[in-house]
């Protein structure tokens, strides 16, 4: 028995592969194709190392993925490979529109043409698990509900419109071939190996760095963030017994805007890591032009899984942002790694000017 993860070296999949061995004995074989946000680092000193394998290659070679399933017969897909950041989306759609639909397109036929060869009981067991976000939901006015899974699709980013594109994808491939797929749609994750350029990673190198940090807008756009350890404990317990066809809604309860996240994080830094000049690291947040097309509120409704399936956060804010800022404190090495030339590239195209 093993499992194949897509994007396992990206910041939710080293997170997923690292519990998953720390947890089990099962063998996992992780496909990635090792973009910038890839970064094979992210598997350092982990635990369980001798029963994960990495393989450097696209979701969308469907020799290799094809030869990768027959190879190792996994049970599971746990489909994380994907371009993720909202940003680049918008300077460029191109890798999203390969990964995220095409990748996905691909792969989803390699996993069905497998899973029709499977004999009954392999067949019976096998689980394409797909892992989306709220943000193929759109954005919410102050005090609406918070997204259910029968909310409407109204992705309004490339980025979103993408992800949407394959959820749809990945719920007709069940609906007209039987695949047995289960898709989760989950709100923002912080934690350790986050790369920086998302908004709470960003704001702890910056601020370490005595650097700006850059508020869009007015900083009041509200996002639901949730640890993501318990992101990757939902997603173990949706591929132990999430219901094939069914969608679950994942989220940490706590809704804030993005100033308060920064003001947080600043007050840690003050405590742990206090400027030479006693000044406070609020004193770095700039108010930045917005993000186009910028999403005001997202907010999910997480009873489903919670009833089904018994799954809930166990981090508080508090608690996980805590964790978070104190790992950044502790790997300098791995931030100085990731912020390469192609890091650097990114972000003076993104802040330069702005
Ligand atoms: P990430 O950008 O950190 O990692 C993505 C990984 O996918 C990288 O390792 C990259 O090398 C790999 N990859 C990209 N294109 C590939 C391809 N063509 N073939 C194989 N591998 C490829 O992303 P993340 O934040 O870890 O997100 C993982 C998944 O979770 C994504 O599908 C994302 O949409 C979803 N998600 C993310 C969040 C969040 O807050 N980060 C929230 C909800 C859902
Ligand atoms: O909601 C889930 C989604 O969360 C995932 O699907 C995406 O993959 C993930 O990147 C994340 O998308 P966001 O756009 O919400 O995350 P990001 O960290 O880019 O931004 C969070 C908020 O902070 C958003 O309102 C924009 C704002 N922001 C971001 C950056 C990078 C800033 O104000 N300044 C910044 O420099």
């Amino acid at each position: 028995m093993s499992i194949l993860v897509t994007g396992g070296a990206g910041f939710i999949g080293a997170n997923f592969v690292r519990d998953w061995c720390a947890d089990s004995d099962e063998p996992l074989v992780t496909l990635d194709a090792l973009t910038y946000a890839g970064n094979p680092e992210n598997f350092a000193g982990m635990a369980g190392a001798d029963q994960h394998r990495l393989v450097q290659g696209e979701i969308g070679d469907a020799a290799l993925v094809r030869a990768l399933l027959t190879e190792h017969q996994p049970r599971a897909i746990v489909h994380f490979a994907a371009e993720s950041h909202v940003d680049r989306s918008i300077h460029g759609a191109d890798a999203f529109i390969q990964t995220n639909i095409l990748g996905t397109y691909q792969l989803l036929e390699a996993a069905r043409a497998h899973w029709q060869g499977l004999g009954d009981a392999a067949r019976a067991q096998f689980r394409f698990v797909h892992v989306s976000t709220d943000e193929v939901y759109g954005s919410l006015l102050p005090g609406a509900p918070a997204f259910t899974e029968e909310h409407r699709y109204e992705p309004n980013s490339p980025y979103s419109a993408s992800k949407a594109a394959s959820d749809h994808l990945v719920r007709a491939w069940h609906h007209t071939y039987g695949l047995p797929v289960v898709t989760t749609n989950c709100s923002n994750n912080y934690g350790p190996y986050q790369f920086p350029e998302k908004l709470i990673p960003l704001m702890i190198v910056n601020a370490l760095a005595g650097k700006a940090l850059p508020v869009y807008g007015d900083g009041q756009q509200v996002r639901d963030w949730l640890y993501v350890a318990d992101h990757c404990r939902a997603i173990r317990r949706v591929l132990e017994a999430g219901t094939i066809g069914e969608v679950y809604n994942i989220g940490g309860w706590n809704e804030q805007p993005n100033l308060a996240i920064v003001t947080q994080i600043c007050a840690l830094l003050d405590e742990w890591r206090p400027r030479p000049d006693g000044t406070s690291h609020t004193s770095l947040i700039s108010f930045v032009k917005d993000r186009p097309g910028h999403d005001r509120r997202y907010a999910i409704d997480a009873r489903k899984i919670e009833r089904a399936l018994g799954w809930r956060p166990s981090e508080t804010f508090g608690t996980g942002l805590g964790k978070t800022v104190r790992w950044y404190l502790d790997h300098p090495e791995w931030v100085a790694h990731v912020q390469t030339g192609a890091y650097r590239a990114w972000v003076a195209t993104q802040y330069d000017k702005r």
